[in-house]
């Protein structure tokens, strides 16, 4: 277990936050990133993912201790903690280890005993591969106007894209949820779940041990329907204590949410500010462009002016990046290291560490329509990555054209490419 301490605790802290990482076998569909970094510590406007959730919880007053779960290695998070302390001296931090994957309701009850150390009165939890404005505050309005049991955080999809997420059936009066489907088969409603969730301590726990008590009746699922396919293996419960039944991975959308919105108190609050999964590679260039323009929005001192290079809108640029004379780099992401040379062209595109896009080069992919959830486009009857990325140590040779590509890291393109996976 990672500790960070803070350095003075004074008071009880009466809402924790907990931001679930998954692990390295969940990242797949962020690779060839992912093979480089996990894919929380990936940096989206300038900062790793699960940085902006911190930011957004620090906005709560009274949050005091925030735990990241997941099945990373220890040390993956060590310096991302000891960072994150000095910029956030108000909560103690510490990321705890599931020694397998749980579900998203399995490891909270793993570690229910850290979590309710302290005994905070309300939890608040975060899936670590979103991307919104993060409206705790307004959350916890509602939660207390309420006297809730657990609030959720929805917005509106289009109706095509309803089904790959949870969808929520709610009365638009008085808010409450009156049904929740997790990646329902047909349509039942376009207000979907974020991924943001604030919760009664002394309702979620009990909520979770009765869905472990409901398996020993009801036949064992095989399979859930996760977007990255969650394995279904079967883990032995955490028990410390009088448990005797033996859980599975428990996930709070199929397992608990449902059940939830069975009681009159599960209320939801509906964003209508900007919310996107970060889940393929390709999803971290819009994830940038909103965080960016919000950036923009809130006359962040973070954002530098134009140079005389032609950078932008949307584009971030690691450290030591070099950008040649009459470069034109728009709606991409350029990690630290790269050197794009002079009069080159990089749109819609992320370029790994290192990466070198030779002289009058064109590196592109497609532009994502505004409001879509999808970055995956058809392209002569193939469907490929709307967002083209070069993985770590790429080479694009001069004058070269790479369009709509996933290139894995130490490749070198000397010809034109279009709509491959460069392996
Ligand atoms: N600690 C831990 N342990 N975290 C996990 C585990 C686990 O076993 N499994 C998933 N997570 C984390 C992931 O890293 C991610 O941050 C979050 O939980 C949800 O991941 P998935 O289980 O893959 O769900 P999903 O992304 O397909 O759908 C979820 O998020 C959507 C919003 O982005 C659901 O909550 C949907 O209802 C929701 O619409």
């Amino acid at each position: 277990m990672l500790q960070v301490p803070i350095r003075e605790q004074s008071g009880q802290s009466s809402t924790k936050a907990v931001i679930l990482v998954g692990g390295p076998s969940r990242g797949t569909r962020f690779r060839p990133l992912s093979l480089d970094v996990p894919k929380p510590l990936f940096e989206v406007a300038g900062h790793p993912i699960i940085h902006h959730c911190l930011k957004a919880i620090a906005k709560v007053p009274d949050v005091r201790e925030v735990i990241l779960v997941g099945y990373y290695d220890e040390s993956v998070f060590r310096d991302f903690l000891k960072d994150s302390s000095k910029e956030f001296p108000q909560f103690r931090m510490q990321y705890l280890r599931e020694y397998t994957a749980l579900g998203t309701a399995g490891g909270l009850y793993h570690f229910r005993d850290a979590i309710l150390k302290g005994k905070p009165e309300r939890l608040l939890v975060l899936n670590a591969d979103v991307c919104c404005s993060f409206p705790l505050t307004e959350m916890l309005t509602l939660f207390e106007e309420k006297d809730a049991e657990a609030v959720i955080l929805g917005t509106r999809v289009s109706n095509d894209a309803a089904s790959n997420f949870g969808c929520i059936v709610s009365d638009s009066h008085t808010k409450r949820v009156l049904h929740y489907v997790e990646k329902p088969e047909s349509h039942i409603s376009n207000l979907i779940n974020c991924g943001v969730y604030l919760f009664a301590t002394e309702c979620i726990f009990p909520a979770i041990r009765s869905a472990i008590k409901r398996r020993t009746t009801r036949p064992r699922l095989l399979s859930y329907p996760s977007s990255d396919n969650l394995e279904s293996s079967f883990v032995a419960a955490a028990g410390d204590d009088d448990d005797t039944e033996k859980s599975e991975v428990l996930r709070l959308e199929q397992d608990i949410l449902s059940d939830l919105a069975d009681s009159n108190r599960f209320f939801v609050h509906e964003t209508k500010d900007f919310w996107r999964q970060i889940k393929s590679a390709g999803s971290a260039v819009p994830a940038n462009a909103l965080y960016l323009q919000k950036a923009f929005q809130a006359q962040s001192e973070e954002l530098t002016p134009p140079s005389a290079t032609i950078l932008g809108p949307n584009v971030s640029i690691g450290p030591r990046a070099v950008i040649g004379a009459g470069a034109r780099v728009k709606d991409s992401i350029v990690l630290e290291d790269v050197e794009i040379r002079h009069d080159a062209c990089v749109m819609h595109s992320i370029i790994g560490w290192n990466g070198r896009v030779g002289a009058w080069a064109r590196v592109e992919g497609t532009p994502i329509p505004i409001g879509s959830h999808s970055t995956s486009i058809v392209k002569q009857g193939v469907k490929v990555q709307s967002i083209t990325i070069l993985g770590k140590e790429c080479g694009v040779g001069d004058e070269v054209r790479v369009q709509n590509c996933v290139c894995l890291p130490y490749k070198e393109l000397k010809r034109d490419v279009a709509n491959e996976v460069i392996m």
